[in-house]
């Protein structure tokens, strides 16, 4: 006894030390990361969320300015659709929520980082619901299990070490959001899905906090599907097997109607709710509820492979497990074919109790890739909530990698005795594991499309004075063009500056195209005096085919460079004009220039 405890104990608070600095580092990439993964985790979340929180302002005179936000925030057509496809509830979780607290700890509204920095702070600190619900598995399944440690003792380490809790889940996507309901979710239907003992007694306590939790679940599944509807795609399996296991006698057939009602009456009870909040949220005043997960349902069987581009069918199950994953998809993958395809060999290892208990969950995510797999239009991300599930049932497979090596003993130089030794597949699990989260992280957290944001926190700055004339300049309005980037979220230019930067997106254009269309924008100025400066912002490898495109025309002035842009796109283009990898820093950066567009007067004049 006393070994063991020895052993366990230093072990623990080494593990526990290396998860919390593993969580910091988590924080530190949410908060500092500039990558941008995808358009969604701006304007799905970020967007709506500004124009709610700042144009509710309240206070006395700023009418005209809270109905200006809400003119000028963009806002997908997800929220403004005839029937939205989105419920105000995930990005009133992501980011409303934190908005409106960041505005009570700091009324003054001192730095629009803060815009950028609140909702990943959120989406982080709802990440650790995970990561206990990721410890109280390793609890929940060595209790049964006779051994000391438990069989799915990685799953912690290996959750804190994934890439997507490093980047999807500490960043403000509904993917995130779902997940982490998820996962709480998950954690109540274990014990059910697979021991559920009616025979014993429970004290009325016990009873109690079982009813308790079935009125959670009921609320927790109605919230998830409000979150992002692929959640129902998620939980249903889990239902199944859950019925599975009640449908046996009578008896227990009768304690599954009850605590099934439970369950739906509580569900019932706050899809409603939700509804009727999302009903007022649209101002549709000629109905009282408002589902919004059945016409994101609805759009998604009908057109989402037409306007995102169709994917291959089985992308989820054959490719974004990997993406997502990464080896530890493959040891789900390997478990899976030794249960189903291997069955009869293996018999001792797929009898044991704790591989009987981890079946539910190894088939039921399965079940949900396949069933995602079916859509038109499939991202990795969408595979979220399943990584809990694949995380779990590889730091099982990790464990028994570990118990049935052979360790290769190691000579220690100074004392010249062989001791412990190395378990060489063990070890080559996580160097690879580790080096694909962290490469991973690196690419999608810091480099893929980075530093938009920047730019977008970086304009009040300078953009509506850009000669550095001062306070003279105040009632300037600057025109700011992207070109050949993600969409840029103009939520952060903040409430103020919101009025005189107006953000334009011009997303793949030709160089032609976009002379033209600022040379049309550049007419209308002479009659209308909109804006006093234009602004490019672009690769800066474009920047060159911009100023051939123009010509005479304008003048092109850099003001500033932001170096550490990934651009897949941009590099296609040079790899094509360059015959060969760019290696000069210009294909890795965002640049912003001035643009003064000469009129034809103007060029006769010279
Ligand atoms: C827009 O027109 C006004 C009035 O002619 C002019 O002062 C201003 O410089 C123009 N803006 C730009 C960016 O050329």
């Amino acid at each position: 006894m006393t070994t063991t405890t020895t052993i366990t104990k230093p072990t623990n608070a080494r593990l526990l030390i290396l998860h919390c600095v593993l969580v910091l580092l988590r924080f530190v990439s949410a908060m500092f990361g500039t990558g941008y993964v995808h358009p969604d985790e701006h304007f799905q979340s970020i967007q709506p969320a500004f124009r709610d929180v700042f144009s509710s302002g309240g206070e006395t005179d700023e009418t005209q300015s809270t109905t200006m936000v809400k003119e000028l925030t963009h806002i997908p057509w997800e929220f403004t659709a005839k029937m939205p496809v989105r419920s105000s509830i995930a990005h009133a979780l992501m980011a409303s929520v934190p908005y409106r607290i960041w505005l009570k700890i700091s009324p003054t509204r001192s730095s629009t980082w803060w815009l950028f920095a609140a909702p990943r702070v959120m989406m982080t600190l709802y990440s650790l619901i995970v990561d206990f619900v990721a410890i109280t598995i390793v609890k929940r399944i060595s209790d049964k299990a006779q051994n000391t440690s438990s069989p799915v003792r990685y799953l912690p380490l290996l959750l804190a070490t994934s890439w997507p809790m490093f980047v999807i889940h500490a960043r403000p996507f509904s993917n995130g959001m779902e997940a982490t309901i998820f996962a709480m979710v998950l954690i109540g239907m274990m014990d059910s899905t697979t021991t559920y003992r009616s025979n014993e007694k429970k004290t009325a306590k016990e009873g109690l906090k079982e009813d308790v939790v079935l009125v959670l679940r009921g609320a927790l599944i109605a919230v998830g599907i409000f979150v992002r509807f692929t959640f129902a795609i998620f939980v249903a399996p889990l239902m199944v097997f859950e019925s599975f296991r009640f449908l046996q006698t009578p008896k227990l057939m009768m304690e599954f109607l009850r605590r099934s009602s439970i369950v739906a009456v509580s569900f019932a009870v706050v899809a409603s709710a939700i509804a009727k909040l999302d009903a007022k949220y649209y101002e549709r005043t000629e109905e009282e509820f408002y589902f919004a997960p059945w016409h994101a349902l609805v759009y998604n069987v009908k057109f989402a492979g037409k306007h995102h581009g169709e994917h291959f069918r089985l992308t989820h199950l054959m490719l974004n497990g990997f993406v997502l994953f990464g080896p530890a998809y493959a040891l789900c993958v390997w478990k899976l074919i030794k249960e189903t395809v291997l069955k009869k060999k293996n018999t001792k290892e797929n009898g044991s109790e704790t591989s009987q208990s981890l079946r539910p969950i190894l088939y039921s995510s399965f079940a949900s890739i396949a069933v995602l797999s079916i859509s038109s239009h499939q991202e990795a991300r969408f595979l979220l909530p399943a990584m809990l599930p694949v995380l779990t049932v590889a730091s099982y497979e990790l464990a028994r990698l570990y118990e049935n090596e052979t360790p290769v003993a190691v000579k220690d130089k100074d004392t010249n005795k062989t001791s412990g030794g190395v378990r060489v597949k063990f070890s080559l699990f996580w160097l690879v594991w580790v080096t694909f989260n962290a490469s991973v992280t690196i690419f999608y957290g810091f480099a893929h499309q980075a530093r938009i944001s920047s730019v977008v926190l970086d304009l009040p700055s300078f953009a509506t004075d850009p000669d550095g004339v001062g306070s003279g300049n105040r009632g300037a309005k600057a025109l700011v063009a992207f070109w050949r980037t993600y969409p840029p979220p103009n939520a952060f230019l903040g409430k103020d500056a919101m009025k005189s930067i107006a953000i334009k997106e011009h997303s793949q254009e030709s160089a032609e195209r976009f002379t033209h269309s600022m040379k049309v924008i550049d007419k209308n100025n002479k009659s209308k005096k909109e804006y006093d400066y234009y602004y490019v912002v672009a690769p800066e490898t474009s920047i060159q085919s911009l100023k051939d495109a123009f010509g005479e025309e304008a003048f092109l002035t850099m003001k500033k460079q932001y170096l550490g842009h990934f651009n897949v796109e941009e590099l296609a283009r040079e790899i094509i004009r360059q015959r060969g990898l760019p290696f000069s820093l210009d294909a890795y950066t965002l640049s912003v220039y001035e643009i003064e567009v000469l009129s034809s007067n103007d060029a006769q004049d010279r």
